[in-house]
């Protein structure tokens, strides 16, 4: 069967959602289409921090009405390591600018509300998504749903179906250019029935390696623990992993974590990647397609808001105006936010984990750096202005 649109757009996460919110705002057609189940679109558990432009840009476009009733708004974060904490005061530091702890979950089923709400068109549960035409200006996208082919007719493909979809893989060889780095050790991730022990994130160092507090609600944290990249998630029962969270996070006066029914956990690995350019004939790659940064910044959820911030006024712009320059400039100006994403996320996870197999060089500098960036105004400030998001990047 033949369909047509305007923008057509493969992966229903944080990405392809909110472009197609975006566009739909401006009178802008788009079909979304997307592997995966509602439910499971809905209930992946991922990040939790949206920086304070990621927040001004959903509220501005009518989605946050319960981003700001249930978010928690936060001014500050917490360095631990030899047993102390150190306030980063992130709103003081930047002008008073904030961050917000609201599940990408939650912002998750928030479009999808928004955009079924709008009668917009989202394909769940498709099969054998395939590209064709993408240098030529009328790109074709088939898919298979329910057993049966369809044709969706586009003027734009927006590759929005993250780290492991099929649109980077649809450019020919040799016009991206790929970077990778593999970091030496994965999160053990869980989300716990409990109320957190803090009412601010602690990201701590500690010799037995890094482990960061973090939360979703006054009822339920979220914790991490750097692990072995190839780590088996069965040698980590519940206790244990309780155990080394306390003792990573120990205070010398005495703080208690909180304990409590584990509801959901699992391992990933930390990498950077960014392929560049992000853009080939009519094809435009956003979110996890085209960069991934290690979660010790928080930055993937605001990078893959800002790429399609980006993408929905230069297609907004092609269409009102008939102008093609904001679309070329797409990948560039995405770039230049990836980079310095990536290089304070690299900063972040560098300075905060245990390497196997240092032998007291690196962990000295560590110490060193942690004492620097929690001492010095300076210091303290760069670390807060890339955590809250740069404006003007
Ligand atoms: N066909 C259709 N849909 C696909 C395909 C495919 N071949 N391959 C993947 N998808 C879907 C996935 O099922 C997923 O729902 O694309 C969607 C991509 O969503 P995300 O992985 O969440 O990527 P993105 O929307 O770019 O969001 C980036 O997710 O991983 C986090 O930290 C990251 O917070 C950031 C955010
Ligand atoms: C989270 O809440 O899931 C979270 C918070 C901070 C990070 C990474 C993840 O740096």
């Amino acid at each position: 069967m033949n369909q047509k649109t305007q923008v057509g757009i493969i992966g229903a996460g944080p990405s392809g959602l909110l472009l197609s919110h975006l566009l739909h705002l401006k009178g802008i057609d788009s079909v979304i289409l997307e592997a995966r189940s509602r439910k499971y679109v809905e209930e992946r558990v991922r990040a939790g921090v949206l920086e304070q432009g990621t927040v001004d840009l959903l509220s501005d476009t009518g989605l946050g009405d319960r981003l700001r009733r249930e978010g928690l708004v936060h001014h500050g974060i917490e360095l631990r390591f030899d047993g102390r904490g150190h306030r980063v005061a992130l709103s003081d530091l930047t002008g008073g600018r904030s961050i917000w702890i609201y599940g990408q979950r939650e912002v998750v089923k928030d479009l999808i509300d928004a955009r079924l709400a709008a009668e917009g068109t989202i394909h769940f549960e498709v099969d054998t998504v395939n590209l064709s035409g993408i240098d030529s200006s009328s790109p074709i996208l088939n898919y298979q749903k329910d057993g049966r082919d369809f044709e969706l007719n586009c003027d734009f493909i927006a590759g929005c179906d993250g780290f492991h979809g099929v649109s980077r893989d649809s450019i020919p060889a040799g016009i991206l250019r790929t970077y990778h780095h593999v970091y030496p050790f994965g999160w053990l991730g869980i989300l716990a029935a409990v109320a957190p022990s803090t009412e601010e994130l602690i990201y701590a160092y500690h010799e037995r390696g890094f482990a960061l507090h973090s939360l979703r609600s006054p009822e339920i944290s979220r914790l991490y623990i750097q692990v072995e990249p190839d780590e088996d998630i069965n040698n980590w029962p519940d206790d244990r992993i309780w155990q080394e969270l306390s003792t990573r996070m120990a205070t010398e006066d005495g703080w208690t974590l909180e304990t409590g029914p584990v509801l959901e956990k699992g391992i990933s690995p930390m990498r950077s990647f960014v392929v560049e350019p992000m853009q080939y004939g009519s094809l435009f790659l956003a979110g996890d397609a085209a960069h991934i940064v290690p979660a010790t910044g928080a930055k993937g959820l605001n990078l893959a808001v800002h790429d399609v911030h980006q993408l929905s006024e230069a297609l907004i712009a092609w269409y009102r105006e008939g102008s093609d320059e904001p679309l070329r400039q797409y990948s560039s100006n995405c770039l230049d936010r990836v980079w310095r994403a990536q290089d304070f996320s690299s900063f972040m996870s560098l300075m905060l984990h245990r390497y196997s197999d240092d032998d007291g060089f690196r962990s000295r500098l560590q110490r060193s750096q942690l004492k620097y960036v929690c001492g010095s105004e300076a210091a303290s400030r760069s670390l807060a202005e890339n955590y809250v998001g740069l404006p003007h990047i």
